[in-house]
């Protein structure tokens, strides 16, 4: 690009609003993205950089740089090049991941500034209650790194605060309860990828099972007087983690009301994941868990809860889990009328054989295997498999539940298998999967009439090609 102008920093210091332009340098770099900033996913954050360099920015939101989209992106908003003294060098700044936990090998990274990272998919049916350590991680800011001994958990409600010890929290009556996590962009990439977008994010692994144990979020606020026949005029429960974004916005998420007072709502204050302490992951020493409801309100690392008449401002209630009509894009996306997600709706996934493997046939038939999982309290009911693209289906058997409970009570997935039969002398094999809950809601067949630009609620029929071995 040595055909472009050169710049100072000083002259990018110059371009920090919208009207005289929105300049930013990153690397040898000069870019104008005064018409990008509305599109920006993460809305109004890139004006933070505006007038200067990207790389402290990007050191927080590495995922940027991890992204050849997004780097080719930026490309085409190059103005110029930043003269050679005034570009950074990585020594410039902190990174501010310097201090992750460890994790397994098995855990496959999507994004690893902020992590988020999934099983490999052929592991996942492996274990009903997911081990720890295989548990799929999704983190929009570093890890915190909190001593339980000091932690605390404010409750606000009015004007009125009180404050919980992690001591004080352990002593209450406990809870145990069988609870599925899924993000919202799950199979995401799928979705996107149907409009050409290659995004940085999910596969279908983004879910796992655990048995948490905590103290029911409606036994504290009954504690304050709050309950399901008397709670005034809130209308919302607001979570806020300890995770704080470079503007010092904490991550905060919130549930209607209904939800956090309903006796079998089984909404948790978990300080345990499968009998062991949280692991700091997975929101150590406390969080939420919000059975049937997407995962983004499962609030990590918890610090405080606040009864409100309004829903969370964090971008995890506003923006980011949100879902749109098939036409609306981030230029004309109404966020204020679009309501938050939070049951999530019937999904299922093959997860053996996995796309593109090659597959042995055994006396006539294939083992596949997989996962459903339906929000909102819902069973699976049953799960269809087609090997002639919807012609004629077979049902799987329903190999894992959790048994002791039903709808609309049920926060667990199921793990199911099939034994398929198959013409061995086919080459390449497409098979699908949809599953059916007990409120008869079934999966959409394909992605053109449910996509929308966020690549959340991605729950079309799974479909996948392989070939056999001959
Ligand atoms: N809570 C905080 N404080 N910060 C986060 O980044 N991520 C949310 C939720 N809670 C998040 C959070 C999202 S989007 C999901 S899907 C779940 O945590 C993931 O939980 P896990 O990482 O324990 O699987």
């Amino acid at each position: 690009r040595s055909d472009l102008p050169i710049y100072t920093k000083g002259e990018v210091a110059e371009h920090h609003t919208l009207k005289k332009g929105m300049w930013i340098s990153y690397h040898e770099g000069v870019y104008d993205i005064t018409d990008f900033v509305h599109e920006h996913p993460g809305r109004d954050a890139v004006t933070l950089a505006a007038g200067g360099p990207a790389e402290p920015f990007w050191a927080m939101y590495g995922f940027h740089e991890e992204s050849p989209f997004i780097l080719q992106k930026l490309e085409t908003m190059r103005i110029g090049n930043l003269c050679k003294a005034d570009q950074l060098k990585v020594s410039d700044f902190d990174d501010p991941y310097i201090d992750e936990p460890k994790r397994s090998e098995d855990i496959i990274p999507a994004t690893k500034k902020p992590f988020a990272g999934t099983l490999r998919l052929d592991y996942l049916p492996l274990n009903f209650i997911t081990p720890v350590q295989w548990w799929y991680v999704r983190n929009h800011l570093p890890v915190p790194d909190l001593d339980a001994n000091n932690h605390q958990v404010i409750l606000e409600v009015g004007g009125t605060q009180r404050i919980f010890t992690m001591d004080e929290i352990q002593q209450m009556p406990k809870a145990c309860v069988m609870v599925t996590l899924m993000c919202s962009g799950n199979r995401g990439y799928e979705m996107l990828e149907t409009t050409g977008t290659k995004t940085k994010i999910w596969g279908p692994g983004a879910v796992s099972n655990a048995i948490w144990t905590g103290v029911k979020l409606c036994d504290l606020l009954e504690a304050v007087g709050i309950t399901a026949e008397n709670h005034g005029n809130y209308k919302h429960v607001q979570f806020v983690g300890t995770d704080c974004e470079i503007t010092g916005v904490p991550y905060s998420v919130s549930i209607p009301i209904w939800k956090a007072v309903d006796k079998k709502g089984d909404v948790l204050l978990a300080y345990q994941m499968n009998g062991e302490p949280l692991t700091r992951d997975h929101g150590y020493p406390i969080r939420m868990v919000v059975p049937g409801h997407t995962g983004a309100r499962s609030c990590k690392w918890l610090t405080k809860i606040i009864l409100s008449d309004k829903e969370a401002d964090g971008n995890s209630q506003m923006y980011d889990f949100k879902s749109f009509g098939p036409s609306v894009r981030s230029t004309t996306a109404d966020y204020e009328k679009a309501p938050s997600i939070q049951a999530v709706p019937v999904h299922s996934v093959i997860c053996r054989p996995k796309a593109r493997d090659s597959v042995q046939v055994v006396e006539g038939r294939i083992d596949v295997k997989g996962f459903a999982y339906a929000g909102g309290g819902n069973k699976i009911i049953r799960v269809d498999i087609s090997t002639d693209q919807g012609k004629t289906w077979q049902p799987a058997q329903l190999d894992f539940q959790d048994n002791k409970s039903d709808y609309p009570h049920n926060w667990s997935w199921t793990l199911w298998s099939c034994k398929l039969p198959i013409d061995k002398n086919q080459h390449d094999v497409e098979i699908w999967c949809k599953a059916i809950d007990t409120s008869s809601n079934t999966q959409p067949e394909g992605f053109e009439y449910i996509y929308n630009f966020k690549g959340v609620t991605a729950n079309a029929y799974h479909k996948i090609k392989f070939k056999l071995i001959p």
